[in-house]
């Protein structure tokens, strides 16, 4: 292979294929035109070794354990930064000035209100509603509401960011104030993005909520990590679905319902029903595991593996120090905490897990933080989306901008059903 191409050898042809290397080292051989040429595709189920683009947004190195959002190392960011300021790097590349930040912060308080006719949609979901489920709707439906935007210039992308950023956060305390049968607590100017989320979830005309700083700090530092993670299942959604020319709100709803599954954002919520249920069994912790490493029981150990991390996910590594530093100010003993950190000791130490590459991932301690908050369950993903959203936006707006490359996404197969026949008559057949 020389530093410029790869060859590849079909039976007695040979095909010069062009190498494409990352700014940060990763590699690709390029293989657009691999068809056109051989007449073969190749076949790769779960692209796990296949790149559907170029990003300059954020970058993974799964050996090493890195994550970096436009150059910037997660570490140092959820350590200085707002989600504000990080949802703000996504998006436009650079870090914000304090102008540009106030700016939009400003932008994200002025779009902080849904229209009060969506309001209504609230009545009509049952009351066991899957927040998942009502975000994926009332997401969809801002395209109704609101005008389509398009991201051609940073000030446009601005706009359109902050008003999902803004109404999906009102979005997400408005459907749980109404599962629980709570009058709707609006936004407030004087808060912060994280503080206003907090106190339209949680305060009461019968009990004002106090907005505590920990708490804030501690969201701000979750929001950032799930901020962006290159080209997971549901960014990969919001691509391929934006690829068709479908507008951004429907795109990020397309990406919300992606994000639902338990192998992907759902396994947060999943995470702690498994602790849960080892709680119950009264921390029969090997029944779960035997469980897990059965090849015939598809049950998998939630917040454990990952398609691109083969060592301990940063995130997942942050999220951890901040559990026990949250728990600790809010005063909240939660013996999850310590079910999770003795089931993380015994996977680690089970070749099984070890010989796999199994660590934590980001949804394994993330739930435990929520629920000293007080957010309830089947709303972490919801919080997960929340996070994702500068991700979502920032990756279709760089597939619509991208002139050079930007097509419908449209995957190839290879085709193993019955080979060509004639019809049978429905009064010839058995
Ligand atoms: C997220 O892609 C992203 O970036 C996602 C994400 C993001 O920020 O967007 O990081 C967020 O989705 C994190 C992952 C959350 N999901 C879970 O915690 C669900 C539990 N994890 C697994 O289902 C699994 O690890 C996946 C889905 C995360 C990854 O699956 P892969 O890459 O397809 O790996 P695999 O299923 O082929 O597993 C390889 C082997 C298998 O065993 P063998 O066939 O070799 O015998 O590892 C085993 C698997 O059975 N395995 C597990 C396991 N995960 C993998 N066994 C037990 N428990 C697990 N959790």
């Amino acid at each position: 292979m020389s530093n410029k191409h790869a060859t590849l050898t079909i039976e007695d042809k040979s095909y010069k294929l062009p190498i494409i290397h990352g700014t940060e080292g990763d590699k690709a051989v390029d293989i657009r035109s691999l068809r056109k040429e051989s007449g073969y595709i190749t076949l790769d189920s779960g692209y796990m070794n296949t790149g559907s683009c170029q990003s300059d947004i954020t970058f993974l190195d799964g050996e090493q354990g890195i994550l970096n959002y436009r150059g910037y190392a997660i570490e140092q960011l959820a350590e200085n930064c707002s989600f504000i300021e990080v949802a703000y790097l996504v998006l436009i590349g650079e870090l914000p000035t304090r102008t540009q930040l106030n700016d939009f912060r400003e932008q994200l308080s002025r779009f902080a209100l849904i229209h009060e006719d969506m309001i209504h949609f609230f009545d009509h979901f049952p009351p066991n509603a899957s927040p998942m489920s009502i975000l994926s709707t009332m997401v969809n439906t801002l395209n109704n509401f609101y005008p389509e935007m398009t991201g051609d210039t940073d000030e446009e992308l601005l706009v359109v960011a902050a008003r999902l950023l803004s109404k999906i956060r009102t979005i997400a305390a408005f459907s749980y104030k109404k599962s629980v049968g709570h009058p709707l607590i609006y936004p407030r100017y004087d808060l912060s993005y994280c503080g206003n989320f907090l106190n339209m979830m949680f305060d009461k005309p019968v009990k004002p909520y106090v907005v505590h700083p920990e708490v804030v700090a501690t969201l701000n530092k979750l929001l950032i990590l799930h901020a962006d993670h290159e080209q997971n299942c549901s960014t990969s959604t919001v691509r391929l679905v934006g690829s068709a020319g479908v507008n951004l709100y429907t795109s990020i709803s397309a990406g919300v319902s992606a994000l639902w599954g338990p192998l992907h954002g759902g396994a947060n919520t999943a995470v702690i029903e498994m602790l849960e249920g080892i709680q119950r069994d009264n921390n029969d912790f090997q029944k779960y595991i035997d469980k897990a490493k059965d090849p015939n029981d598809r049950f998998r150990l939630s917040g454990f593996g990952h398609r691109v991390y083969k060592t301990f996910d940063p995130r997942a590594t942050i999220i951890k120090q901040a559990c026990s530093k949250t728990l600790e100010a809010l005063q909240v003993e939660d013996p999850l905490l310590n079910i999770a950190m003795e089931l993380e000791k015994i996977v680690r130490n089970d070749d099984y897990f070890v010989s796999r590459n199994l660590y934590p991932n980001v949804d394994f301690y993330s739930g435990i933080i929520y629920r000293a908050m007080g957010i309830p369950t089947n709303m972490f993903t919801v919080m997960f989306a929340m996070g994702r959203l500068p991700g979502w936006i920032s990756h279709w707006n760089e597939m619509m901008q991208d002139s050079g490359d930007r097509r419908i996404g449209r995957p190839r197969q290879v085709y193993q059903g019955a080979k060509k026949r004639d019809f049978v008559p429905l009064h010839e057949r058995e």
